[in-house]
């Protein structure tokens, strides 16, 4: 996955609008490409474009050390720059944004009158510690939206290279991981289903190298993320003119490209009535036909599908054909939610530690007490948040131990839960509505975002700002 500030472009405008305003300097940050991100004032009108190159700013991204430019300097660092004679800056503080040990941008604040440059000079530690933290804090909002936004890739071909793990203590899973294996060479269709971020892709993954396909193709497909007008032409190919615009030679799908090997049907719940229809009939005849033509290709796919929807509300709102359902639902696997296999919140966090210490050598340690806050939270966003949570933190940490500073405060405002008056029902569901309302709502900042929101639960929206407030949810808007 690329790690862009592109992705956080509107949240890194708005936050420099209002430091620039504090700070009376002006700020801009460039990515790795020098492309401009975001800018105040003068730069505002200049994001989007690449920035010239100069020495200043390639200094950053080669050493991964702040720089600083002032009149003495300015020569020696900007004299590559086409702008050189004709730009007014008088002095700028460079540091740089570090994700995963890479450089993914520079953010510098910038001083255009006599005064505001004497002020930057003269403390230019203090401005430098400054600008450490909101190259942190960058960094981890560019994580939290990952978790918020899970990437729905096209298509992908799932690269089966590396042997993928499912680790788990939970007897639960061991069971469902169990019956995955003893049932993957079996032709018969797989129905995993889990909450996002449970690790459906990697069970199928798990199915795929037990499987006696494994020497042939795993073909993963987003059914949730190809637009209506396509998803068939995809999955079974067309024939040459089959529709305008389409490829003159005609194409092969992708139940072709994963013949002899399994097709992964991501998101299942979302594929389109009539590509439903087709599909019922591949499994029940297993031959295909491209669009536009008129042979049938036997076809030999073991299928996986995959859902984090209730399938059988779809059924009922007439989204989804019964009789794919019962075809698709063979052999079912289900992975519960990470906040039902307490085990696992410990065993994972563990796992993930280990790994990412290994990956940024690092000796990190986790302490008891923290363990048994992970175990409270409802971790929302499932495996995927709890890995991204130790990513986040082996980055920022430099060494020791992760205490309870280091849980935000999202996470953290969960009552101590060992008092006894906390562990009444009525505490214990007020932290849990708290946890649920806040992964609602931190992407919901507009009143009409919570308007609809208040709908959905079918509350008032005096009400839901009045659990905002309670729970002290929300900081913006
Ligand atoms: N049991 C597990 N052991 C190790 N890693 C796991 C496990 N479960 C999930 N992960 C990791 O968590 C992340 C999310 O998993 P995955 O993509 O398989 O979830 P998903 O259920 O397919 O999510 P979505 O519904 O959003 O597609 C991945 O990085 C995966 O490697
Ligand atoms: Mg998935």
């Amino acid at each position: 996955m690329t790690m862009s500030l592109k992705n956080i472009e509107n949240f890194i405008q708005s936050y420099i609008n209002t430091i620039a305003i504090v700070l009376k300097l002006d700020i801009t940050v460039v990515d790795n490409n020098l492309v401009r991100i975001a800018g105040t004032n003068r730069y505002s009108t200049e994001i989007g474009n690449t920035i010239h190159k100069t020495k200043f700013y390639q200094d950053v991204f080669s050493s991964g050390l702040p720089n600083i430019m002032c009149k003495k300097t300015r020569f020696s660092a900007c004299y590559s720059c086409a702008r050189y004679r004709s730009c007014s800056e008088l002095a700028d503080i460079a540091y740089p944004i570090k994700y995963n040990n890479d450089i993914i941008g520079v953010i510098s604040l910038i001083a255009f009158t006599e005064e505001s440059k004497e002020t930057l000079i003269n403390n230019d530690k203090s401005y430098i510690d400054f600008l450490k933290c909101i190259s942190t804090l960058l960094a981890s909002q560019l994580l939290v939206s990952i978790v918020k936004i899970p990437l729905k890739s096209n298509l992908s071909q799932i690269q089966n290279k590396s042997k993928v793990e499912f680790i788990s203590a939970d007897s639960r899973v061991k069971k469902l991981l169990e019956t995955a294996k003893q049932t993957a060479n079996s032709d018969s269709t797989t129905l995993i289903t889990g909450e996002s971020g449970t690790g459906k892709d990697v069970l199928a993954k798990i199915i795929h190298q037990s499987s006696n396909r494994s020497a042939h193709p795993l073909i993963s497909v987003n059914c949730g993320a190809i637009p209506e007008n396509l998803i068939e032409s995809e999955l079974f190919g067309y024939e040459r003119g089959a529709f305008t615009g389409a490829n003159r030679e005609g194409s092969i799908g992708k139940f072709e490209l994963a013949n002899n090997g399994i097709l992964f049907l991501d998101e299942v719940g979302e594929m389109p009535l009539t590509a439903q229809t087709r599909l019922l009939r591949v499994l029940q005849e297993k031959t295909i036909q491209r669009i536009g033509g008129k042979d049938d290709i036997a076809i030999n796919v073991k299928i996986i599908c995959a859902t984090n929807q209730n399938l059988q509300h779809l059924i009922q709102e007439k989204k989804f054909r019964e009789d794919l359902y019962y075809r698709i639902h063979v052999i079912p696997l289900h992975i519960p939610p990470l906040r039902e296999r307490k085990n696992d919140i410990q065993l994972l966090s563990e796992h993930f530690l280990n790994h990412f210490n290994h990956k940024f050598s690092k000796e990190i340690i986790i302490n008891n007490n923290v363990l048994d806050i992970l175990k409270t939270y409802l971790w929302p966003g499932n495996v995927r948040e709890l890995k991204n949570f130790f990513e986040y933190l082996t980055n920022i940490k430099m060494s020791g131990e992760i205490d309870e500073s280091d849980i935000p405060p999202s996470m953290r405002h969960i009552p101590e839960m060992k008092t006894e008056s906390s562990r009444s029902l009525k505490s214990m569901l007020k932290i849990q509505e708290s946890q649920l309302l806040h992964s609602l709502i931190s992407t919901t900042y507009s009143a009409n975002g919570k308007k609809q929101l208040a709908n959905q639960l079918g509350i008032s929206v005096s009400s839901l700002y009045r659990k905002i407030a309670e729970y002290k949810l929300q900081q913006r808007g």
